[in-house]
């Protein structure tokens, strides 16, 4: 038995209208500060008037949000009483608005209880719709939440099925305000869910399909999106490729290019989505010579997304890997960690730590083949150099 999550989705061209249509009373949306001066929260906000419903925003969620922010933010939700909690933004308001809705909805319970393994009350008193206003996390379609936890000093990483939301909107014209460098990075991040969503061991046919749709649209508009900005076309079909994306990861499982990604991210304060698209092409490489590697897999996405008829595997997926490296130098994205500005002091200095993370990643236990310790040392030191 296996299952397949996923919010309804209304897509496209205004589809941020679908908010007219909404019955309730009250919406808290949670959101940053960037939205708010770009005028994204007035554009909810309007639509929800006309649904006649009163809304409110909390816009201090921060990069690599904290519980703190969380907790802070679920006290104005309790006093203000929503029926609906709105993300707005990219991955980290959506991930907040779904800590918030958990501790709104479940008042007795710790914010540690968000677990696969735990039964709790959700979309009763209240219900969520996201709305990214980025290309990339997928964070509209995915059931995990990650906090950091700053009297701690640790990540939290919490997850259940039942955090996906009711409702995501996928409406391009918020990304399309983003700069070229914000959609290469959360572009190539949504290549990296849908290029490790496929060959998970938890891959199946539903994320098989979005994830080939996926790398399809990602190969023919993400160059034009970082290119023309105002590409309207680009920008809806790159939308749409990162919510697929998020609906194939999201329902299989990344892999050790975000493995490696979370630790250099976490350990050296790097943003997402280079930290990932940077590792993809080596990882890639190592998954291909292993024995019992996923290439087979690689192969067929390659023949599918590129049209080519090479037969060999190994050479189809020698042909994806080299696509993806065209692709990442015509968007203007680093090709190792060193050209990412990472200097070299403070990568030696966190070696250790930053191969321990990512060997006890959550994406390395379902990645094929399993990679060593001594394998993420070569691997990130490859990764490191460009070599
Ligand atoms: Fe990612």
């Amino acid at each position: 038995m296996w299952y397949w999550d996923a919010p309804r989705l209304v897509f496209g061209e205004d589809a941020v209208e679908y908010l007219e249509q909404i019955s309730g009373k009250r919406a808290f949306i949670v959101t940053d500060k960037i939205m708010v001066d770009l005028g994204f929260v007035e554009i909810v906000q309007k639509k929800l008037q006309k649904a006649n419903i009163e809304s409110t925003y909390y816009d201090e969620v921060e990069p690599d949000p904290s519980v703190q922010t969380a907790k802070k933010g679920v006290e104005l939700c309790r006093e203000y009483k929503p029926d609906w909690i709105i993300g707005l933004g990219g991955g980290s308001p959506m991930d907040v608005a779904k800590a918030i809705d958990f501790m709104y909805e479940n008042p007795d319970m710790k914010l540690e209880n968000l677990s696969p393994f735990i039964q709790f009350k959700l979309h009763d008193k209240c219900k969520i719709i996201q709305i990214p206003t980025t290309s990339g996390t997928g964070a509209e379609i995915t059931w995990a939440v990650v906090l950091t936890d700053l009297e701690e000093k640790r990540k939290l990483l919490l997850a259940s099925r039942e955090i996906v939301a009711d409702v995501a909107i996928i409406d391009p014209q918020f990304p399309a305000k983003m700069p070229p460098k914000l959609t290469s990075s959360t572009g190539l991040d949504a290549l990296t869910h849908a290029v490790e969503g496929y060959v998970s061991i938890w891959g199946n046919i539903y994320s098989d399909a979005m994830c080939e749709k996926a790398v399809e649209l990602i190969f023919q508009n993400l160059e034009t999106a970082v290119e023309d900005g105002s590409n309207m076309e680009a920008r809806e079909n790159m939308h749409n490729a990162a919510t697929m994306a998020g609906l194939g990861f999201g329902n299989s499982q990344a892999g050790i290019a975000h493995s490696m990604g979370h630790s250099i991210g976490a350990v050296l304060h790097k943003p997402h989505g280079f930290c990932v698209g940077i590792a993809l092409p080596y990882t890639m490489d190592f998954n291909i010579s292993a024995e019992g590697g996923p290439k087979e897999k690689y192969a067929i996405l390659a023949r599918k997304a590129l049209s080519i008829s090479e037969k060999d595997d190994f050479e189809a997926s020698k042909i994806l890997i080299e696509k993806i490296k065209d692709v990442m130098k015509n968007v203007g994205a680093p090709l190792s960690y060193k050209e990412f500005e990472i200097p070299k002091k403070d990568f030696e200095e966190n070696f250790d730590l930053i191969v321990l993370n990512a060997d006890q990643d959550s994406c390395t236990a379902t990645s094929r083949p399993i990679p060593t310790r001594e394998e993420f040392q070569m691997l990130l030191r490859k990764a490191y150099e460009g070599e």
